[in-house]
């Protein structure tokens, strides 16, 4: 089974390029699901199908071709189905603090339960086994490191505060009913967020898999848009996953002789190479502006065509080294990490319990360290090149 996903900065073509490959995976035999992952979904609105039949009616996939299926995740839907006693607690809450009901049952919806959701029904998939591929069609970049970096958060909390919370308020509850001014939540709510958890238990795994996972960053030919994609790089390999190719996408084709975009062609190609560059060994495919929007079966097919070599599988595995690396050098413990554009300047470095903390400007990951080097300490960090490397050492 494969995990195809696509991140990249608004607007930069990602639904479309995403349902192009799946097209081209569907016709080449694969049993395919295309699932949207971005609370804004615009899917069904890719394919055209039919004037919003597809929003808000389920979360389940729909058939739209042979071995074709869309899934928009409806979060309303699996609030429904999975998410009852938690956004029942919040909005009780919010209610205590004031809010009418509908307002209350509104904001219930946090962040990252839409990101959850999907995941949940990756995981179910992917046990199931009903898809041979499953292209994931993210958010901008942002909100899709949020879907990554989920399982690793999640973790982290049914570890270090879940267990002791619940077993804090079986003591407390007693008395607490009589004198807490919020409500507290009742054992259901614990109930259902191990439920969760469990439901994406090993999906981390699978993320971080690059024979299973591969990331493509969609981008076009803009600074602004370059630097983004630099940093999304940056964030996915620090949370372990294997970006195996960049897109670009919109370029001026060469056909387009009108001098006003003659500026545009000369600036988008000096960008490609350095796009080319910055990214290597890591595959770059380019894709055209097309005369129109790109909407519809036909003209995603069209567009799978500028994307993919005739014969091509747009599923191939073609890049299999991990982000991460824990090495044995003589004596010495080291931690190595691709993250080729991090700077000095924004690099954080701590051990928490047998943890290690690794900041690079805002985004943070906890990385579980092998038994071997769980006593050790980070005691120096260069980058070499394209890597971070953190030697470990027995500390004070
Ligand atoms: N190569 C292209 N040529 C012409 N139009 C394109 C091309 N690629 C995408 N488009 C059009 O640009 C618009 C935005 O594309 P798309 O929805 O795929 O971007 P997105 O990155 O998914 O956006 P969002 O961040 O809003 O999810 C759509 O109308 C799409 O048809
Ligand atoms: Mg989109």
């Amino acid at each position: 089974m494969r995990i195809l996903l696509f991140s990249g900065k608004g607007g930069v073509g990602k639904t479309s390029v995403a349902a192009a490959t799946a097209i081209r995976l569907a016709e080449s035999g694969r049993r395919t699901l295309v699932m949207s992952v971005d609370p804004a979904h615009s899917l069904g609105d890719s394919f055209d199908i039919g004037g919003g039949l597809f929003h808000g009616k389920t979360s389940e996939p729909i058939q739209a071709a042979d071995r074709l299926f869309l899934q928009e995740v409806n979060i309303n839907h699996e609030i429904k189905h999975y998410w009852a006693d938690i956004s029942a607690y919040i909005s009780s809450l919010l209610r205590t603090a004031g809010l009418s009901g509908v307002e209350a049952d509104e904001l219930a919806i946090f962040p990252g339960m839409e990101e959850l959701s999907a995941m949940m029904y990756v995981n179910q998939f992917r046990k199931s086994a009903e898809f041979d591929i499953m292209v994931l069609d993210c958010a901008p970049t942002a909100e899709s490191l949020r879907f990554v970096s989920l399982p690793t958060t999640l973790d982290w909390y049914m570890k270090h505060i879940f267990n002791f919370q619940r077993g804090f308020l079986k003591a407390v509850r007693p008395i607490a009913k009589r004198v807490a001014p919020v409500e507290l939540p009742p054992d259901r709510y614990f109930a259902n967020i191990q439920e969760l958890f469990d439901k994406i238990q090993g999906i981390d795994a699978v993320l971080e898999d690059p024979e299973i996972t591969s990331i493509r960053l969609v981008t076009n030919a803009e600074k602004m848009v370059l630097r983004e994609t630099q940093r999304a790089f940056v964030y996915f390999s620090l949370h372990g996953l294997t970006v195996d190719s960049i897109i670009v996408n919109r370029l001026v084709p060469p056909e387009v002789s009108d001098p006003f975009f003659e500026g545009w062609r000369q600036s988008q190609a000096s960008i490609v190479g350095e796009i080319e560059e910055y990214f290597a060994p890591v595959p770059v495919r380019r894709v055209p502006m097309f005369r129109r929007e790109v909407v519809g079966y036909e003209r995603l097919r069209e567009l799978a065509d500028t994307l993919y070599e005739p014969g091509e599988d747009p599923a191939a595995v073609t890049r299999k080294s991990t982000p991460f690396e824990f090495v044995r050098e003589g004596g010495r413990y080291e931690v190595r990490m691709d993250i080729p554009f991090a700077e000095k300047a924004e690099i954080g470095l701590f051990k928490k319990d047998d943890e290690l903390v690794v900041e690079i400007g805002t985004i943070r990951r906890h990385v579980g360290l092998p038994t071997t080097m769980a006593g050790l300490e980070p005691a120096k960090a260069r980058l070499d090149g394209r890597k971070l490397v953190i030697e470990m050492s027995q500390g004070k």
